[in-house]
C-alpha cells in the first residue's frame, strides 16, 4: 500500500512567519527539504494542496517539487478555471479534485461530484489530455462514487474524515460506508481506491479493514508527530505501521 505524505502544514508554519517577507534572509521550514525528508523515510508520493487564498503552500512551492522532487507529485486543488490553467502548467502526475471554502479550517466533505457533473467532466478531460491521471475526492456515497466512475476518473480519494472523527456506532456505521463504497468503487466501477482525511497512527489499524486502498493520503498526524520525533522518524513509523498491517 502506497503512503503519500501531505506536507502542507510545512508551509502553514512557514507562512505562519513569512507570509508577508518571503524573500527574508532566512525563510523556514522548507517545503523542499521537507520532501526530501518525506522520500528518504519511505513516502511514495508528495500530497499538495494549492488553495486559491494561498494559505500554505505557494505556486513557486509546487513547480519547486516538481523540479527537484523525484516523487509522483499529487495536487489537490479546487475544480476552477484559474487551477485548471496552474495545473496544466505545473503538470502534477494526478490532480485530486476537492471542494474548497475560505473559511474551512481543513477541507470539509467530499467533492458533490453528482451536483457538478457537467462542469468537472470539462476539468477531467482537460487534465487527462495533458496526462495528468484525476482523483475525486468523494465520501462513500453510492451515487457520488457511481458518478466518479462515469465522468472516467481514475481514482477516488475516499473521505475518511467522518471515521476519524467519531468513536462507537458512528464510527463503526462510517466504516461500513467505506467498506462497501471501496467495492463498489474497485468491484463495479474499475476506479483506483485512494483514501484520506484524519488517518492516524492510532486508528489506521482499524481503517485497513476497508478493502482494495491503494495509496493513503495522510498528512497532519504525521506532521504533528513530527514535533516530537522529527519528520524522517514520523514518516518511518507511519511507513513501517502501513507494512506491517497492510503488507
Ligand atoms: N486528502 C485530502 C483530499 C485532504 O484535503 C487532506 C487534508 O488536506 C488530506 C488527505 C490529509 O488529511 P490529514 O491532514 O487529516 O491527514
Amino acid at each position: 500500500m502506497l503512503l503519500g505524505v501531505n506536507i502542507d502544514h510545512i508551509a502553514t508554519l512557514r507562512q505562519a512567519r513569512y507570509a508577508g517577507n518571503p524573500t527574508a534572509p532566512i525563510v523556514e521550514p522548507s517545503v523542499l527539504e521537507a520532501a526530501k525528508v518525506c522520500q528518504k523515510a519511505g513516502a511514495d508520493s508528495l500530497t499538495i494542496h494549492v488553495r486559491e487564498d494561498g494559505r500554505h503552500m505557494q505556486r513557486v512551492d509546487a513547480f519547486e517539487l516538481k523540479e527537484k522532487v523525484d516523487l509522483p507529485l499529487n495536487l489537490e486543488m479546487a475544480n476552477t478555471g484559474e487551477m485548471l490553467k496552474f495545473a496544466l502548467e505545473l503538470n502534477p502526475d494526478f490532480v485530486c479534485l476537492v471542494p474548497e471554502s475560505r473559511d474551512e479550517v481543513t477541507t470539509e466533505g467530499g467533492l458533490d461530484v453528482v451536483g457538478q457533473e457537467t462542469f468537472l467532466e470539462a476539468t477531467i478531460a482537460e487534465l487527462q489530455k495533458n496526462g495528468i491521471k484525476v482523483s475525486l475526492f468523494i465520501d462513500p456515497e453510492p451515487d457520488q462514487i457511481e458518478a466518479a466512475g462515469r465522468l472516467g476518473a481514475e481514482m477516488v480519494e475516499l473521505h475518511t474524515g467522518g471515521f476519524a472523527q467519531f468513536l462507537g456506532k458512528q464510527r463503526n456505521d462510517e466504516l461500513e460506508r467505506l467498506k462497501l463504497g471501496a467495492v463498489q468503487a474497485y468491484d463495479a466501477l474499475d476506479l483506483q481506491v485512494n483514501a484520506g482525511h484524519g488517518l492516524h497512527y492510532d486508528n489506521l489499524q482499524e481503517f485497513l479493514e476497508v478493502p482494495h486502498l491503494t495509496e493513503l493520503n495522510i498528512g497532519h498526524a504525521i506532521i504533528a508527530r513530527a514535533v516530537f520525533v522529527g519528520l524522517e522518524q514520523a514518516v518511518r513509523e507511519m511507513r513501517a505501521l502501513i507494512d506491517r498491517m497492510a503488507g
